[in-house]
């Protein structure tokens, strides 16, 4: 044992992990159901905890899914950090589709989603300055060019409500704001992860170049299963690689301070 627990939210085209033959664990929370009960098992020795973000059959929409359930639920289940893997589409030509971008940064245009653990009776404000975990994240890029994905390493997300496509107005201007990658799902999750004092870290998966480029091409359902279907590939033989380095190497406190976050962030004065 060497002190990681990998919890990991699978995204479009990830709904199961070979290898995870444990028992399901977490069915609930106070925050209601998961997305799909916690998959648990090893892999290379490490234990890992597994939820299909979209549920199985992929039937819950960006929208719908109980985010503050699915990171409760995993660190319920006791993982200590979070690996998150979504489909987005690209706003850069030099992100292709098929790349893989480790994110380090958000634009949050989500609206109205359940987006906080605190709320009337506790306040706190924990610091997002840097969304990820720059530890896992590095290790994470490292897996992704082990398993064989072409990986850049920092990237700005645009996290959209949906669930219908960016206008090329929107699209074109996401660009103007400096953002990467857009997809619909990491918030609010990261933000989630950080007040449950839980390191995350981020690949997005690129399968399109959304609606911006010139040529009039836009982005459609069929278009991105074609990719999908490769990309989870890859993502699995990362799952593996980055298990392997956690195995290799026994885990220390996030050098960003994100198990014990809570300590600078509540206001409210204990009852
Ligand atoms: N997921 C995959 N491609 C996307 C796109 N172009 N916009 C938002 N989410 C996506």
């Amino acid at each position: 044992m060497t002190g990681w627990t990998l919890g990991i939210i699978g995204g479009s085209g990830l709904y199961d992990l070979q290898g995870l033959d444990g028992p399901e664990t977490v069915t609930d929370t106070p925050w209601g159901k998961p997305s799909a009960p916690v998959r648990t098992g090893k892999l290379a020795g490490v234990p890992v905890c597994f939820i299909p973000r979209h549920g199985p059959g992929h039937v819950l929409s960006p929208d719908a899914i109980n985010y503050r359930a699915n990171i409760d639920a995993l660190k319920r289940a006791g993982a200590t950090d979070i690996l998150s893997l979504s489909a987005c589409g690209s706003l850069r030509e030099h992100m292709a589709p098929g790349d893989f971008v480790v994110v380090d940064q958000y634009v949050d245009r989500t609206k109205g989603r359940a987006s906080s653990f605190f709320g009337p009776g506790c306040v706190a404000h924990v610091p997002m300055a840097d969304p990820v975990c720059s530890r896992l994240s590095s290790m994470v890029a490292d897996a992704g060019e082990a398993a064989g994905a072409r990986v850049h390493q920092g990237g700005t997300y645009l996290a959209m409500e949906g669930p219908q496509f960016s206008t090329r107005a929107e699209s074109r201007l996401y660009r103007e704001w400096g953002c990467d990658v857009i997809g619909m799902t990491n918030m609010p999750e990261a933000r989630l992860a950080r007040e449950a004092e839980l390191p995350y870290a981020s690949v997005a998966m690129v399968t399109d170049y959304d609606s911006w480029r010139a040529g009039g091409e836009d982005v459609d359902v069929p278009s991105i299963l074609k990719v999908m279907q490769a990309n989870a590939a890859k993502a699995r033989k990362l799952v593996e690689s980055l298990a392997e380095a956690m195995a290799a190497s026994p885990r220390t406190p996030s050098p960003d301070g994100i198990e014990s976050i809570l300590d600078i962030a509540i206001v409210t004065p204990p009852a």
